[in-house]
């Protein structure tokens, strides 16, 4: 039984796990359960889940793979709510046996568009303060995949770099692809970001456009090119098809009808997703990473202010802020640039810090860039960051900011290519190590307004093992008194301001299974990093979500067991049983998972 509310979240630090094992570790004192997994049930008619007659057509009905974005949102009751999460992609040779039968291949292919996409599933419990159990056929109950239809808004929905022969009119994209990070709205909305769109096509015809975001002549893992034509960008009519993808995506969880939308005025890029908060003018700002190597930092500013009443025309007009304004882009300035040699070693000052300026890359909502149309910098925004002279980050990850102090954490998770021959990328003070292995995190303070073009910055952590890696830094705090951490990935905060941290990479990089770790950002225990929860073996530690007034942490498990075999899985979370009951095949199935106190201090 859970403690009731109130309890909190006073927790002992686990020891790390060992990258071999296939556990879910909680604190001592700590209970956990899977909320929703893989293939559950969603609707009143859905089929159970059966992992040896998977079908698209009941994939469509029930929970997505892979996991990652995960909002939790109660009712005012308290006692009931809708959880919605994204579904990035999928692991096909842990989901099913091999086969060469055509009919099951091509099935299989477009189960891979419904298991992709997002879920909004009611949730429902006892009391407060106690764990949530997900409700089949719940009324807001929703799957979106690669084949919902979505609304392009913004300056460049209807231009000719969007139009394909299915759509004329460039305003309407089946389907939304490789969904990652995201972000909960003030206004109750849910964004999403398209990251690894490029995968998905195959580009033969290279153009400097399509080569900026990785578009090429692939054979993909879902292999959609074979079966439908618009994943084959040089089939005619479609060779805008990628152009509608790689963007951020806007659902109302609260209506299972309302329209999703793609903001074409937030850019597109590889977007890991964004998050916004609502500046003194009342304009609202939108962080958002691109997460490639030496790829940018990004935000967007609304031109109308956000309308803080609960009501349906409020509502209608917060669905459109993120339509039209203006984006920018980050550019470092190093107060000890002369100092940075790639090492890592802290600078004479004692800090990785200095200025910086948001350039725009639009104003009133028009192209800034010289030789640039607004829709060709909404559209191939990558390039006109390229000529605005943007710094090239460490692959910013999930960017949020502190909605206690407007202050902006930006988890860089790693970059192999950073100071390496021909890739002109030498080591700056924003990304201080050469082949960053284990990844940063940036604390950046706007000091011209939240929505204005100056800031000041500071590295916060320095990731890695501090038993092994000197180059590591906690804020100063002292390193044998902290949790190793590596490849920062998502972050989110509790009520009390406190920084977490969920991990993606950290069995390569330190040896151990990825996690989610609390941080203090204020006092004496600033930089103490401390780890909560660790995930099974292989997997991600993704969409964190910490309600620690009401007693529970959440994440959402991706990609358990992931470089096993159906023959020889690595991971049989969450239920670690065979999935036969006992038979011969078993897969782990990716979930969202809630934890809570459930004996006393
Ligand atoms: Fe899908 Fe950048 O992680
Ligand atoms: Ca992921
Ligand atoms: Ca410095
Ligand atoms: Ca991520």
């Amino acid at each position: 039984p859970a403690v009731p509310a109130g309890a909190g979240l006073s927790f002992g630090p686990i020891a790390p796990v060992d990258k071999a094992v296939d556990a879910f570790v909680v604190p001592e004192g700590f209970s956990w359960s899977p909320i929703i997994r893989w293939g559950d049930p969603l609707f009143a008619d859905s089929p159970a889940f059966d992992i040896h007659s998977q079908t698209a057509a009941a994939q469509e009905r029930q929970f997505g793979y892979n996991n990652d974005y995960l909002a939790i949102v109660p009712d005012a009751s308290g006692t009931s709510g809708v959880l919605v999460c994204n579904h990035e992609y999928v692991n096909p040779n842990i989901m099913f046996p091999a086969s060469s039968d055509p009919a099951v291949l091509e099935d299989r292919a477009n189960l891979y568009k419904a298991a992709q996409g997002m879920t909004v599933v009611e949730l429902t419990r006892p009391a407060v303060g106690q764990p949530w159990s997900y409700v089949q056929g719940g009324a807001r109950n929703r799957r979106l995949t690669v084949e919902t239809e979505f609304e392009l808004t913004g300056r460049a929905a209807g231009s000719t770099l969007l139009k394909t022969i299915d759509d004329p009119s460039g305003r309407i994209v089946r389907g939304t692809l490789g969904n990652c990070a995201g972000g909960l709205t003030p206004w109750g909305t849910i964004l999403s970001g398209e990251e690894n769109f490029n995968g998905y096509f195959t580009a033969p015809t290279v153009s400097a456009e399509r080569k900026r975001y990785g578009l090429a002549a692939l054979t993909t893992s879902t292999t959609w090119e074979r079966y439908d034509p618009r994943f084959n960008a040089d089939n005619p009519g479609y060779e805008n098809e990628p152009n509608r993808f790689g963007y951020i995506v806007e659902i109302d969880p609260q209506n299972p009808t309302a329209m999703p939308l793609k903001h074409t005025a937030m850019g597109r890029f590889k977007h890991e997703g964004a998050n916004v908060i609502v500046g003194d003018d009342g304009k609202v700002v939108a962080y958002m990473g691109d997460d490639e190597r030496n790829d940018y930092l990004y935000k967007f500013v609304s031109k109308h202010k956000y309308n803080p009443k609960n009501n349906p025309g409020a509502r209608k007009q917060n669905r459109r802020l993120l339509s039209d304004g203006d984006l920018y882009v980050a550019k470092f300035t190093g107060n000890s640039a002369a100092e940075i040699d790639g090492s890592g070693r802290l600078p004479s000052d004692g800090l990785f810090d200095g200025t910086g300026e948001w350039v725009a890359l639009t104003h009133k909502g028009e192209s800034a860039v010289p030789g640039m149309t607004t829709e060709q910098v909404l559209v191939y925004t990558r390039l006109a960051a390229d000529l605005a002279g943007a710094t090239k980050m460490d692959r910013c990850e999930d960017v949020e900011p502190s909605l206690a102090t407007g202050k902006v954490y930006i988890a860089c998770t790693n970059n192999s290519d950073r100071g390496k021959a021909g890739k002109n990328a030498p080591a700056d003070e924003a990304n201080p190590r050469n082949g960053n292995r284990d990844g940063h995190v940036i604390e950046l303070t706007e000091v011209s307004g939240q929505g204005g073009t100056r800031f000041a910055w500071n590295i916060l952590l320095l990731c890695g093992n501090p038993a092994t890696d000197s180059t590591t830094y906690f804020a100063g705090y002292p390193k044998e008194q902290v949790s190793p951490i590596s490849c920062p990935d998502n972050v989110a905060f509790d009520s009390e301001g406190n920084l977490w941290i969920s991990t993606d990479g950290a069995p390569s990089k330190i040896g151990t299974n990825d996690g989610l770790f609390k941080v203090p950002l204020e006092g004496p225990e600033r930089g103490r990093v401390q780890q909560f929860l660790s995930v099974p073996r292989d997997a991600e530690t993704c969409g964190p979500v910490i309600h620690d007034q009401d007693g529970l942490v959440f994440v959402a498990v991706q990609h358990p067991g992931e470089e096993g075999a159906w023959e020889a899985p690595h991971s049989l979370f969450p239920d670690y049983v065979d999935a036969d009951g006992g038979g011969k095949f078993r897969a782990p199935r990716p979930a969202v998972v809630q934890s809570w106190r459930s004996s006393a201090l």
